[in-house]
């Protein structure tokens, strides 16, 4: 039998290498910080995981060109909004290089002042641990202050695509 990774294009091909991390299927965040002078900033983020949970920490990446680099750098805290599958809309709207991504979404505010999306399946507020450049993103480490959920039906990415869960059956 073939195996598919013999023969297989370089990781250093971004096209390849992105297309195979796109079967990654992942659920849909927007990342949100407020800097000290009050200003908030957002964006989606699908990097968002667990990376401990005692102590509780949670990390995301953010590309370094990102307009908004710097105020999360500066920032002592950031909030995850975890989407909910009607949250479509949001996924994008939160994906445009915008400025004041906030204004007309409802949100309310959370610890450090960074905005909570309203209607989202759960949140994690989080004090900024570490921040490391590492190749071309900023990885974000943060340890959770606090965290909620709600039940509801998450917002996928997958292949570039969004979409919803299905349930498996038992025996499937
Ligand atoms: C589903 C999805 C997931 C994304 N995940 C990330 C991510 O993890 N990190 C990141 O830097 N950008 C991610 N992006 C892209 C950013 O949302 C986008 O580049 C950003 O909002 C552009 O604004 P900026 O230039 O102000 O950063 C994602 C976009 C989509 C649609």
């Amino acid at each position: 039998m073939s195996h598919p990774t013999r023969n297989a294009p370089d990781p250093g091909l971004p096209r390849h290498f992105r297309s195979c991390l796109g079967a990654f299927a992942t659920g849909v965040t927007i990342v949100a910080t407020c800097a000290a002078e009050g200003s908030v900033a957002g964006l989606t983020v699908n990097s968002f995981n667990s990376l401990s949970l005692d102590p509780p920490l949670v990390l995301w990446s953010l590309r370094r060109a990102s307009g908004n680099a710097a105020l999360f750098r500066e920032a002592s805290n950031f909030s995850v909004s975890v989407l909910a599958a009607g949250q479509l809309g949001l996924a994008r709207h939160f994906a445009l290089s915008a400025p004041e991504r906030f204004a007309g979404v409802a949100h309310h505010e959370g610890l450090g002042g960074c905005p909570l999306v309203d209607a989202a399946i759960a949140w994690f507020e989080c004090e900024t641990v570490s921040v490391q450049e590492l190749g071309d993103h900023l990885l974000f480490i943060g340890r959770v202050l606090r965290c909620a959920r709600v039940p509801g039906v998450p917002l996928v990415f997958h292949q570039g695509d969004f979409g919803q869960t299905t349930a498996l059956d038992a025996d499937s």
